[in-house]
């Protein structure tokens, strides 16, 4: 076991959830709890930023450098990295009218030691110029999102995590979509498990486009063995409808499972709606909780 492991609950919990209507189809669904990680680094962040930290260290650094928005889950977990694996920690944060206390990330992140550079809107597109002003030579950078080729193979660890507790390779995998680093990482690692992912942003159909430039491993790409759902984001990224919240309240009524409405509830919500359509009878489905729970 990695030193940073000791204190994750690794292989993340795979639960059978039940439902009249999966009995219907004769569907096992389970859930992959991915949530339940660890509180502060939960979720595909883990999985995203292992490798990343592997080589970080590998490379002799104790410095991490990354970005993000008031309420990004990246730089949440990047800041808890850094104070549970002793890492110094640096974010360059978009949006120059705010400080260390706008938002409850913010305020974690600096109360947990993260150095907080607050820069424009503009000047936060232009990356490897902030790079030069912030980034010093002896700080690890890791992408906004924490998306890149090393958190693929994060992600395709997962799945064959999946594969070892269930015994055998699921029908389908749902997961949501935001930067598209999950979904490249499933695809990249099975061409037998058809990935099924929900976007949670609106007019963002460019995702498709940079899921396949991320995955290497272009004969999984050929199989086109994935579906990408672009109409379940209830309005744009984080917004929310009075169907979604009514949907989580009752899921958590049901199965003791907490969703949050930016990432997990728009994904297992859009799952229930496209069981009867998209999935063939007598199917092993799971449901990725990718956490974003505080
Ligand atoms: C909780 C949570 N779930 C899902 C996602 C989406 O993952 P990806 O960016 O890899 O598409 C994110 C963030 O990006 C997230 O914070």
């Amino acid at each position: 076991m990695l030193d940073f492991e000791k204190i994750l609950n690794l292989p993340s919990p795979l639960e059978l959830i039940n439902d009249p209507i999966f009995e219907e189809k004769a569907l096992k669904v389970f859930v992959k709890r991915e949530d339940l990680i660890h509180p502060q680094i939960s979720g595909n962040k883990w999985r995203k930023l292992k490798f990343n930290l592997l080589a970080a260290k590998k490379q002799g650094f104790n410095k991490l450098i990354t970005f993000g928005g008031a309420h990004s889950n990246h730089l949440y977990a990047v800041a808890a990295i850094g104070r549970f694996f002793g890492f110094e920690t640096s974010g360059i944060i978009r949006g120059d009218e705010l400080n260390n206390t706008s938002s409850v990330t913010l305020q974690y992140a600096h109360n947990n030691g993260m150095k907080l550079h607050f820069v424009s809107r503009e000047a936060y597109r232009d990356k490897s110029e902030l790079l030069e002003i912030y980034g010093k030579e002896d700080q690890y950078v890791l992408p906004e999102g924490g998306t890149n080729e090393l958190a693929l193979a994060g992600v395709g660890e997962m799945y064959q995590e999946i594969v070892s507790q269930l015994g055998y390779k699921p029908d389908y995998i749902f997961c949501p979509i935001g930067s598209g680093g999950t979904m490249a990482g499933l695809i990249n690692i099975t061409a037998q498990t058809k990935i099924m992912g929900i976007c949670v942003l609106k007019n963002a159909n460019y995702l498709e486009e940079e899921i396949s430039s991320l995955i290497e491993n272009k004969e999984n790409l050929v199989h086109k063995n994935f579906m990408i759902f672009w109409d379940f984001h209830q309005g744009g990224y984080a917004k929310k409808t009075p169907e979604l919240l009514s949907f989580i309240k009752l899921f958590k009524a049901k199965h003791q499972i907490n969703l949050e409405h930016v990432y997990s509830g728009k994904m297992f919500f859009a799952f229930y709606q496209l069981l009867k359509t998209e999935i063939k009878n007598n199917s092993t489905v799971v449901l990725i909780h990718t956490g974003g729970l505080r």
